[in-house]
């Protein structure tokens, strides 16, 4: 939601922020700013509705000079997506500018006292509100811009991760963060801002991971300063990431989605890397060798996350209760925080955020740790403020996913989740070596069935061109496959637009089956023909032949069942139950993938959203 860059060094900014707002854009695409200081007593503002490219064209004939600057790509949250309220914002004066990337919850309230004071506003945005008090202050109680800053943030409710700029001080840029990600890159005489670190690992890999309520001094040949609300002075940590510039890169990929959707084999290889002992096929987790005793005592895990990551959690309710017999309750994030949750003595609360910045799995995390729960991230990126909010956890190591819709993150969570379970359940023992070792030496050769997988992508394009005409898809699956039957779904609707579904395959005659006809394409996740509940799919499958459904079937080599009442098939290969969603969720992501190419969606920037939801 909304990404945010920044630069103060020797170099001309605008270069430096624009290329860093492309990097970004996944965060939020719908108009786009940058504001740079020259030395010449200049402030200059150029904002454009639409992409960063809009925002280049824009910027042709304009002074862009300055070696300090801020610059925004923005998901709109209050008013429209429109020149005027894209960032930066003006104060009145236009001698200071804004970037923001949250919520401001009570700029009305704000915005009535401005104005009672002469004040007058150019946008519906909350951010002018704040950019306004600032200025009211520093006029009012005759302090300078950090002063002023650090006095306005104790006014506000809600969450930013901001950056300012002054004109008449080239020398100048401060930053501030509260439940939005924000991360001050160093490099030699040089200070970068960004949302994460795709703006800033092309030019250092010293990053400083900004902690709520902080305010950010960087001031041109002085050491950066870093302050709490209080105004104390705290002490910068420099941390080195490891990320590089090919990781963010499109790599020869038309879409970011579809080279994450290849790179599946190796994020997988690097998560079970160092976990996964093949040859004395067990698993060693740190976070159950530290915390194990956590889940002995327990009585319940409490799942929770949003979206795609959600699904992974259902998975995990899967996992955790057949292979460790711990119950579990999985909520999504955004209600288990309003509904006032009971939280049990010995409470597990596991969390699972790919971005580490999603809003209402944070604000769920932080509820349970207050009731006492212990909280197990599962989490992809590094320093993020999930990572930084657990008790303990797991990182995915999936690598940064750009593509706006999940691929990579979600298999990487689920071998996350499916490790976690095992390593519990054979401290606990429940499971018996042989299943333990089973599921193990399976896992151990997923890599080379999703590469499998992947020999089939042109028969994959041929069924996504048949289907582009369709209005509404079903999809249907039990067990572990019901999750992933509705992560078809959403995968299908974010990116083509499509109208989706997906239910457990039994449901289906207690309503849905009403859709049911010539028109409607059903896709049927049925990968185990010795699975108990394999017939029972099959009669759901002949229940929508016979009222003329189209069946797409994922099932496995050699199937003679279901593939024979589908319209089209594509074979996976034979795994374990619980490690099967790390399959037939690949040819689901190539089908929504290419049904949407076909339809000439952007794929990896799909409308209306964007990758990091950090609001409400
Ligand atoms: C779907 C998708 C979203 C995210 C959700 C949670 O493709 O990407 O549904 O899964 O917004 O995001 P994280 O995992 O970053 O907390």
């Amino acid at each position: 939601m909304c990404g945010i860059v920044g630069y103060l060094g020797n170099k001309q900014a605008f270069d430096i922020l624009i290329k860093g707002l492309h990097r970004l854009e996944y965060r939020g695409y719908d108009s786009a700013g940058v504001a740079l200081v020259d030395n010449n007593g200049n402030l200059n503002v150029y904002k454009t509705k639409g992409k960063v490219n809009n925002l280049e064209q824009y910027c042709k004939d304009k002074n862009i000079n300055g070696t300090v600057g801020i610059a925004h790509t923005r998901w709109a949250t209050h008013g429209e997506p429109n020149d005027k309220n894209a960032h930066p914002h003006y104060s009145q004066s236009k001698n200071l500018a804004i970037i923001h990337n949250g919520i401001i919850e009570n700029y009305l309230t704000l915005k009535t006292f401005l104005i009672s004071k002469g004040y007058e506003f150019k946008s519906d945005t909350d951010t002018e509100v704040v950019v306004q008090f600032i200025e009211y202050i520093m006029q009012s109680q005759k302090c300078d811009l950090y002063s002023a800053v650090t006095h306005t943030l104790t006014q506000l409710v809600g969450a930013y991760a901001i950056g300012v700029v002054e004109r008449n001080n080239p020398n100048l840029l401060i930053a501030a963060r509260k439940a939005s990600p924000l991360i001050v890159g160093v490099g030699n005489n040089e200070y970068f801002l960004g949302s994460d670190a795709s703006p800033i690992i092309e030019y250092t890999n010293k990053v400083i991971y900004i902690n709520d309520e902080q305010v950010v001094k960087i001031e041109r040949g002085k050491e950066i300063e870093i302050h709490d609300l209080k105004n104390v002075k705290l002490q910068p940590v420099i941390n080195e990431i490891s990320l590089s510039l090919d990781d963010i890169e499109k790599g020869g990929f038309e879409h970011f989605m579809l080279k994450e959707i290849f790179e599946q084999p190796k994020s997988l290889s690097l998560c079970m890397n160092g976990r996964l002992n093949k040859e004395l096929n067990e698993i060693k987790l740190s976070a159950i060798t530290d915390f194990g005793d956590k889940f002995d005592k327990c009585q319940r895990i409490v799942i929770t996350a949003c979206g795609t990551s959600w699904h992974a959690g259902l998975i995990g309710k899967y996992l955790f209760e057949n292979l460790c017999r711990i119950p579990v309750e999985i909520e999504v994030a955004s209600e288990f925080r309003y509904r006032d949750p009971v939280i049990l003595p010995n409470d597990i609360l596991i969390a699972i955020s790919q971005s580490g910045e999603t809003a209402d799995t944070l604000a769920a995390m932080e509820l349970a740790k207050k009731q006492g729960a212990f909280v197990f991230g599962i989490c992809n990126v590094i320093g993020s403020s999930v990572a930084r909010m657990t008790d303990t956890g797991v990182y995915t190591h999936a690598g940064p996913e750009i593509g706006v819709a999940s691929t990579k993150a979600f298999t990487t969570q689920v071998a996350v989740l499916v490790m976690t379970a095992l390593a519990v359940a054979k401290r606990k023992n429940s499971i018996k070596d042989e299943e333990y070792h089973s599921i193990i030496g399976e896992l151990s050769h997923i890599e080379e069935k999703i590469n499998k997988i992947f020999q089939q992508v042109d028969h994959i394009k041929d069924i996504s061109k048949i289907f582009t005409y369709a209005k509404n898809f079903i999809y249907l699956g039990r067990g572990y496959n019901y999750p992933v039957a509705m992560e078809g779904a959403l995968k299908l609707k974010e990116i083509s637009y499509i109208h989706a579904e997906g239910y457990p395959a039994a449901e289906m005659k207690h309503g849905p089956i009403a859709l049911i006809d010539e028109e409607m394409p059903t896709v049927v996740i049925a990968p185990d023909n010795t699975n108990h509940l394999y017939q029972k799919v099959l009669s759901n499958v002949q229940e929508v032949k016979a009222r003329k459904g189209r069946i797409i079937a994922i099932v496995c080599e050699g199937d003679d069942g279901v593939a024979k009442n589908a319209d089209y098939t594509i074979e996976i290969p034979k795994t374990v139950a619980c490690l099967s969603p790390l399959l037939t969720v690949i040819p689901l992501q190539l089908l929504s993938y290419y049904i949407a190419v076909a339809k000439g969606r952007n794929v990896d920037q799909p409308r209306n959203l964007a990758k990091s939801v950090t609001v409400e």
